[in-house]
């Protein structure tokens, strides 16, 4: 495959990988969610749909990045968006930082960005990037001017604070 690949891991209903496809016309922009319920909006037909330079897929995450690690392909850019913050204690291991693909996905990707509404994900998640790849991932409360999907949508409308944590290797 010729084009650089951008990854919306999670993208619900795939406003945002939509925009980023239009965003980064030279590359192509794979939009995954494991919701076929919420992937349905795009047309989803026999787990996948397209148009252009984007694509749809129904998949679990996890499955997706080992097969990529498989094959070798590496992910120009990839973002997490709201990723399901799984908030007690006891369910730690289901956030993406504190699940073993982790350093997989990590190393992948040249560029990975996370945005979440609480501190303590991002934080955590900035942590484990250093652990995995032993670089400081810069992790900022950030405000956009237009929302890229519709959970930053939700939460900004709300009041909530913003938080990204950007990596680069
Ligand atoms: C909170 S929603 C955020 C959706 C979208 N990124 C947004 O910002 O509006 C989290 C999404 O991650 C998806 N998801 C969670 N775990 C997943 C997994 N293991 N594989 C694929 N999708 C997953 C859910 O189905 C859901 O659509």
């Amino acid at each position: 495959m010729d084009m650089p690949l951008i990854i919306d891991a999670g993208c619900g209903t795939g406003e945002s990988t939509i925009r980023l496809a239009s965003k980064y016309p030279d590359c192509l922009v794979i939009g995954a969610d494991k919701s076929a319920r919420r992937l349905k909006r795009q047309g989803l037909v026999d787990n996948i749909a397209g148009k252009d330079n984007y694509l749809f897929v129904r998949t679990d995450l996890v499955d997706l990045w080992r097969q990529l690690k498989a094959v070798g392909w590496t992910i120009r850019k990839q973002l997490l968006l709201y990723p399901n913050p799984w908030p007690r204690a006891r369910h730690i291991k289901r956030r993406w930082h504190a699940h073993p693909v982790f350093a997989d996905m990590i190393s992948l990707a040249q560029e990975t960005e996370m945005r979440c509404n609480w501190p303590v994900y991002a934080d955590e998640f900035g942590r484990a990037v250093f652990l995995v790849t032993g670089q400081p991932a810069r992790t900022e409360l950030f405000s956009p001017d237009k929302p890229l999907s519709p959970f930053e949508r939700k939460y900004q409308n709300s009041g909530h604070r913003l938080y990204r944590c950007r990596i680069k290797l």
